[in-house]
């Protein structure tokens, strides 16, 4: 056992691939992975594994330890309340090849603790992407995006938490490393 975390250690690239994300309990998970199999009916995507599926906050990318040891203290500033996040409908993005679930409405919550984490990174000198946060799940990749915008069934999902997460490339896919989660209260 500890000669295996040692391997994995001493195998880790120097800059580690991370990402600040919600993730779902296994009542919402499970009803996630069914909306990505169906997802997969129509559009031949590649669903996502169950226990990646997430919803990205804020995207980081490549840090070396320094940076990952600040990353894992956020200021006490970036926290809200726990909110309640309704995922309602789905869609697909042909220029990406992405099907996913989103809210038709965002809770201020979550607007608020992805703009307060943003806020908090840039503040930092982190260098985030400018493009709108779009808060979606994402189900499947590589879809071929024919069908329309549709409405699904309503999952009802509360956030009272959110994580650093690691993306580590595996073969046959990336499997994603919650680093160290936090309690929203
Ligand atoms: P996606 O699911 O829409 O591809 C891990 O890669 C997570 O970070 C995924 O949720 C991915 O979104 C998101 N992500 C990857 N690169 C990103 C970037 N440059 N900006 C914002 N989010 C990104």
């Amino acid at each position: 056992m500890a000669a295996a975390s040692g391997l994995r250690q001493a195998l880790r690239p120097a800059k580690r691939r991370v990402f600040f994300a919600l993730r779902p309990d296994p009542r919402v998970r499970a009803s996630l992975a069914q909306a990505a199999l169906h997802m997969h009916g129509a559009t031949q995507g590649r669903c996502v594994r169950d226990d990646n599926i997430h919803l990205t906050l804020a995207f980081v990318g490549a840090v070396g330890q320094q940076d990952l040891a600040r990353l894992l203290e956020p200021p006490s500033g970036v926290f809200t309340s726990a909110f309640v996040l309704t995922l309602d409908h789905c869609g697909c993005w042909a220029e990406k090849g992405i099907g996913w679930a989103a809210a038709s409405h965002t809770p201020d919550g979550l607007r608020v603790l992805a703009e307060n984490l943003a806020g908090w990174l840039r503040d930092a000198g982190f260098e985030l992407d400018n493009r709108p946060f779009r808060p979606h799940v994402t189900l499947v990749r590589n879809a071929q995006c024919v069908p329309p915008k549709g409405p699904m069934a309503p999952v009802e999902w509360r956030i009272a938490e959110f994580a650093l997460i690691e993306s580590l490339p595996m073969p046959g896919g990336v499997s994603y490393l919650p680093l160290r989660s936090w309690p929203l209260r």
